[in-house]
């Protein structure tokens, strides 16, 4: 399987009860290289962006809104199969639904407010390592 990259964003539910460490030790224990990483508070406009492709969708507003709400951690993960590894440790977008021992199961709350973001696609995660990281800011150790 070839080595991908992914975007990781700790949402602002699990910063504010102080998961983002504990959240950045189990991507690291699982096998994934964290190649860039920050924490910054989204504007709206940034947020919007991000989420473009959900504008037509009745929850945008309450997202938007959750998401510029305090502080997230963005990150750039790398391993074999990144995207979907990502996927697999987050666990379902509702963490109700989410099997045990998965990031969204541990730290998440709700469908809205479920601690952390990940790109759906290969062609997604471009877009979206792109949106926040310039190339030089991305490490290729
Ligand atoms: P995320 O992976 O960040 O991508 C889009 C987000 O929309 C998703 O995670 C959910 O947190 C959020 N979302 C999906 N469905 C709902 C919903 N019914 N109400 C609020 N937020 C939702």
């Amino acid at each position: 399987m070839a080595v991908e990259r992914t975007l990781c964003i700790v949402k602002p539910d699990a910063v504010e009860k102080h998961k983002a460490g504990a959240i950045l030790a189990r991507i690291e224990e699982s096998g994934f290289r964290v190649c860039a990483l920050r924490m910054t508070h989204l504007s709206r406009g940034v947020a919007e962006g991000f989420y473009e492709i959900h504008r037509q969708r009745p929850f945008f507003g309450e997202l938007v809104q959750f998401m510029t709400r305090s502080p997230v951690v963005v990150a750039v993960l790398e391993k074999e199969g990144a995207v979907g590894a990502w996927r697999d440790l987050m666990g379902a977008t509702d963490p109700a639904k989410a099997a045990p021992d998965t990031i969204r199961k541990l730290f998440g709350s709700n469908v809205g407010e479920n601690a952390t973001h990940g790109s759906d696609s290969l062609d997604n995660a471009r877009r979206e390592i792109g949106y926040f990281f310039p190339g030089a800011e991305v490490s290729s150790l």
